[in-house]
């Protein structure tokens, strides 16, 4: 049995990760690696549980990431509580806290960036054009410095999870990239640490996103295959609510191209406000 109430160490140097995960595989340990912008969630302690049951060391690495941000985005008001994340982190199980500064990741002004051309101008990618790029640069890294066997990431970033398994595919990096399902507060909201930007009524309200792409679901089931009629449900749905729409996109799940019409191989992806804050979430028509 694993106590779980031990101390959590927290690390802040990139060099200090890596000696320390050299050590681990040199020992023959597998290290589970589970990348965090911190405020961590249900959905976050999962993949850290996940990551316990299945490597010898887990590390949550908690860094808000200032590359992956546009000018006007909510880098500043990013929720930042590492003591209460390393006590979650604790519980669950996990090693190592690793979290770094951004002058400790970026001692230098980052040049070297790696992009996915096909799929960073897409979708949510549209709308943060330089956030892929920022979010693949910084994974690498985090690969680069915790050496992990595994890596944990939420499916509710579907389109995020998609590219960075693409990067370790098309890079060769030796590591497992591993989706974990999105986890939902009881009104189907899809947990997120910004959903605390939202006001109680926002909040409420922006329970229609989950209930529309469920009713697209529901009526793919009864043979509604028109790409066109199921976005338009879930707009409906959603925009009831008052919720702006941002994108509603059904796309193949193997490679994220847009369908011409549905199929179980499509998924739904979708971005929207409930008053400055933006949600995204994603639902898979199997
Ligand atoms: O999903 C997140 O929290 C971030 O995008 C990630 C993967 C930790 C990279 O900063």
């Amino acid at each position: 049995m694993r106590n779980n109430a031990k101390k959590i160490k927290i690390i802040r140097s990139p060099l200090a990760l890596q000696k320390f995960s050299q050590k681990m595989l040199a020992q023959g340990k597998s290290i589970g690696l589970v990348p965090t912008m911190g405020a961590l969630h249900k959905g976050h302690i999962s993949l850290v549980k996940m990551s316990v049951k299945n490597n010898d060391i887990t590390i949550a690495s908690i860094f808000v990431n200032p590359t992956q941000f546009g000018a006007n985005e909510d880098f500043a008001k990013y929720p930042r509580r590492l003591l209460t994340d390393a006590k979650l982190c604790s519980e669950a199980g996990a090693d190592i806290v690793f979290a770094p500064q951004p002058k400790d990741m970026y001692p230098l002004p980052l040049q070297t960036f790696i992009h996915n051309p096909a799929l960073e101008t897409l979708y949510c990618g549209k709308y943060r054009p330089t956030h892929f790029a920022g979010v693949l640069s910084v994974v690498a890294k985090l690969f680069n410095i915790a050496l992990p066997s595994r890596a944990y990431f939420g499916e509710k970033d579907f389109q995020q999870l998609h590219v960075i398994r693409k990067m370790a595919f098309d890079l060769n990096f030796p590591v497992k990239v591993i989706g974990a399902k999105t986890i939902r507060e009881k009104s189907g909201l899809a947990m997120s640490s910004r959903n605390e930007y939202l006001s109680p009524k926002e909040r409420a309200a922006a329970s229609s996103i989950y209930a529309g792409l469920l009713e697209a679901k529901k009526r793919y089931a009864q043979g509604e295959f028109s790409v066109a009629k199921l976005k338009g449900i879930i707009k409906e749905k959603i925009e009831r609510a008052g919720g702006k729409i941002q994108y509603v996109e059904i796309v193949d799940k193997r490679d994220l191209m847009p369908v011409a019409s549905v199929s179980p191989k499509s998924v739904i992806l979708l971005a929207c406000h409930f008053g400055k804050t933006r949600l995204i979430d994603h639902l898979c028509l199997i």
